[in-house]
Parts: structure tokens; C-alpha cells; sequence
């Protein structure tokens, strides 16, 4: 059953230097209970896209085009303030990249909990609980996280605790509301690698034990395929391709992705050497016209200055011209061990990591992870947004 559905959305920023266009029709649907990692390179839109699922993108600058976005069937681009104060927390919870911009240093954790959890009361029209109620649902937020000594902790300000547990007391705010789904924008980027296996693990059991979709957001694409079920590739602001995590990583389509994956390293074959992706970004103000890679694709042809590629099935049955594109970039043999997504797979990818500070390491919830990731059922849909993919 879908939970979000993102149809043809288009947003812009109007500037003194003109108008970008960020996001170019963007049409993603959502399963509920699904795991849908969003991959690409800087200022492709990720972080745009996540905002806009809570309408947080200042507006103005941020000007919606065009398009809707449905969460459980509702348009959240027209939905009153007080309706986005109910979605905020309750029904979508964000995580986001750096924990130390979103903690105040000045207070303890224990009172920034008890904001969000007061907060989250009121927008939902809940009588306001006595302290010693809110410090106890607090405490065991942070229980749930994996953190240790959650009550001492709660007096504690953000500077006490590690990057790690830092990012996992955001993650128990982001839970204070008991939302359905989870957006994770780069939750682990500002983290060592040790910390950052440790914090997937935790966002792997918390998706399994509480039936949260998860759309995780990363540049990596090695974190989205040790957590993620599904992919959208993002190029400039536009999906560019879409497909179960072993399907993309076994066989691309698109030739940016194509790309992404000949820039990695292959641990297991030292000789192969990582490929860029020759050319740079284009400027959102003045993006190229028809296929907004063109610029930079090894298999661009006149019609792909004109024509904008739409967003296609393609089924197993490739179409011929598939072999154009699969002249070029074979993938690095090692991401296809993460690709599979079972329970063992990533437990052994995250347990590769276990050599991290007994302080940070969840290991209840790293033993449970074998056998707490469910078995999801890979959409079936692959999506590709290339005239010869
Ligand atoms: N408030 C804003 N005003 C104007 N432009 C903005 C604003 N927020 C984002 N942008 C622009 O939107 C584009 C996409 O930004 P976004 O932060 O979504 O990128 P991203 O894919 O998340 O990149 P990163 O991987 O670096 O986090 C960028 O060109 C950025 O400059
Ligand atoms: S449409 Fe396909 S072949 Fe043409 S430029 Fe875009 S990615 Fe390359
Ligand atoms: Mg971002």
C-alpha cells in the first residue's frame, strides 16, 4: 500500500541572480513498511526533496512549480499549519546529517527531549503530562536507541556525549512521535566509519521492530545498499533511475549510474582502478536542456540535447538499445555482496565494523539484526529515465 506518493513535483528557488530549478519533476511512490535509500552527488536536490516532504524549505525563496505530494492520501503542499504540525513528528520524522546543529549546547538533553515530546503532545491535542511522566517517557526513548544509563544521561548536556550517541538522541526525538515513516537525510556522513555501522544497525532493528518506512539519504551509495531494499539514483534534480538495490547494483541502466558505480573502489580486484565521471554539475539556473546529463554522458546523441527522457518501466525484457549503455562502467565485484538484501548480508557488513568504543556499540541491537531486518518484498518496478537505457 503506497504511503507517500511524490507526482511530477517541481520546485524552484527564486533569486537575485535568477531562479533555480532544483527539482524537475520528481515522481517516487512509497510503500509503507518500504526501505528506499536516495543516492547522488552533491546538490542533486536530496536535501531539498526531504524538506519538502514537511514543506521546510523557506518559502520564499522555495516556490513550488508544480506537482503533489500524498502522504496516506493527503496533499501535504495544501495542507493548513496546523495539520503540518501533526505530520511534523507524528506522522514524518526527520533525522538529519550533523546532531550538533540540532541540539542547543546550553541545555540539557533531558529538557530538549522534553520540548519535542511536549510539543508533539500539543500539536496532537493531548492534555499536557506532569514532568515526571515526560522525563520517564524520555528516559526510555533513549533506552530504545540503545543508549546507556538513559536517566543520567537525560542531565547531561549535548558536549558529554560522543558524535554517536549525540546522532542517536536525535534518532530517539525523531521516534517521540511514533511516526510511520523515518527520513534519514545523510544521518551518518558526520560520523566515523566504526559509529556509522553502529548507526545503521540501530536504524535497521528500530524499521524492523516498529514497521517504519525508511527513506535513508546518502552520497554513499555502500550505506544505502546495506540498508535499503530499494534506490532512486538523483542527478540535478531528477529521479534518473529506480530499482530494487540488487537490480541497480547488478545491473544499471542509466548511464550515470553506470558512472557512480565505475567511481568506486573494488576492495576484492586492487587493479581496478575508480573511474570519475568526467564534467561537472550543471548550474540549476541554467540546466541543460532535454536530458540534464547530456553534458556529461559517454553515449549522448543529438536528441538528447532536445528531448527530456521520461521516467520508463523497464522490465527484464531489455530493449535492444540497453546494449548501448551496457558497453560501458562495469560494476566493483564487492558492492554486490551488499547488494542482497537479506538479514546476513548486512549483519556481516555492519559486523565488519564491530571494533568500535564498548560506549557507542548497541551490541543487543547489532546481535538482533540477523533476525530482526524483515524480508521485504522488492518492488518490482525498475525505472529509468534514459532515451536508450
Ligand atoms: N534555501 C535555499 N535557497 C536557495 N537555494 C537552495 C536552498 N536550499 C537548497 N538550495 C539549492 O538547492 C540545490 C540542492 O540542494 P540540496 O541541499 O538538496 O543538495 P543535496 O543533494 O542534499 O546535496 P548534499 O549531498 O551536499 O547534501 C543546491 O543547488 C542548493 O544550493
Ligand atoms: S537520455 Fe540517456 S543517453 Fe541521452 S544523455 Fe541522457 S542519459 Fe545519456
Ligand atoms: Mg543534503
Amino acid at each position: 500500500m503506497t504511503l507517500l506518493s511524490i507526482d511530477d513535483y517541481r520546485l524552484a528557488f527564486d533569486g537575485f541572480e535568477g531562479t533555480a530549478h532544483v527539482l524537475d519533476g520528481i515522481t517516487l511512490d512509497v510503500a509503507r513498511g518500504e526501505t528506499l535509500g536516495i543516492v547522488g552527488e552533491t546538490g542533486c536536490g536530496k536535501s531539498v526533496l526531504a524538506r519538502s516532504l514537511l514543506r521546510l524549505n523557506p518559502a520564499p525563496p522555495a516556490r513550488v512549480v508544480s506537482g503533489a505530494i500524498r502522504f496516506e492520501g493527503e496533499d501535504i503542499l495544501a495542507m493548513p499549519e496546523a495539520a503540518l504540525r501533526r505530520l511534523r513528528g507524528r506522522r514524518i520524522a526527520m533525522v538529519f546529517q550533523d546532531p550538533a546543529a540540532f541540539l542547543n549546547p546550553l541545555l540539557n538533553i533531558g529538557t530538549q527531549m522534553a520540548d519535542v515530546l511536549q510539543g508533539q503532545d500539543s500539536a496532537g491535542g493531548a492534555r499536557r503530562r506532569p514532568a515526571r511522566e515526560v522525563r520517564a517517557r524520555a528516559a526510555a526513548l533513549l533506552a530504545s536507541v540503545g543508549l546507556p544509563e538513559p536517566e543520567r544521561l537525560l542531565d547531561a548536556r549535548p558536549h558529554q556525549l560522543s558524535g554517536g550517541m549525540r546522532q542517536r538522541v536525535l534518532i530517539a526525538m525523531a521516534l517521540a512521535g511514533e511516526p510511520s515513516l523515518l527520513v534519514a537525510d545523510e544521518p551518518t556522513t558526520a560520523l566515523d566509519v566504526t559509529v556509522q555501522a553502529q548507526i545503521l544497525a540501530l536504524i535497521a532493528v528500530l524499521v524492523a521492530e516498529r514497521g517504519l518506512t525508511l527513506m535513508l539519504i546518502s552520497h554513499d551509495l555502500g550505506v544505502i545498499a546495506a540498508s535499503c531494499a530499494r534506490v532512486a539514483v538523483m542527478y540535478a534534480g531528477t529521479v534518473v533511475e529506480d530499482a530494487p538495490t540488487a537490480t541497480l547494483l547488478g545491473t544499471p541502466r542509466h548511464p550515470y549510474t553506470k558512472g557512480l558505480l565505475a567511481a568506486l573502489p573494488d576492495l576484492d580486484n586492487p587493479a581496478h582502478r575508480p573511474r570519475g565521471i568526467p564534467g561537472s554539475i550543471p548550474s540549476l539556473r541554467q540546466p541543460p536542456p532535454g536530458c540534464r546529463f547530456h553534458p556529461r554522458c559517454p553515449i549522448a546523441t543529438a536528441r538528447c540535447s532536445v528531448e527530456k527522457p521520461l521516467l520508463r518501466e523497464v522490465g527484464d525484457a531489455a530493449p535492444s538499445e540497453a546494449a548501448l549503455c551496457d558497453e560501458i562502467n562495469p560494476m566493483p565485484r564487492d558492492l554486490g555482496r551488499l547488494a542482497s538484501r537479506d538479514g546476513k548480508t548486512a549483519a556481516l557488513h555492519v559486523g565488519e565494523e564491530e571494533t568500535a568504543s564498548p560506549r557507542d556499540l548497541d551490541s543487543a541491537a547489532l546481535g538482533g539484526l540477523e533476525t530482526a531486518l524483515p524480508p521485504q518484498a522488492p518492488p518490482p518496478s525498475h525505472r529509468v529515465a534514459c532515451h536508450y537505457a
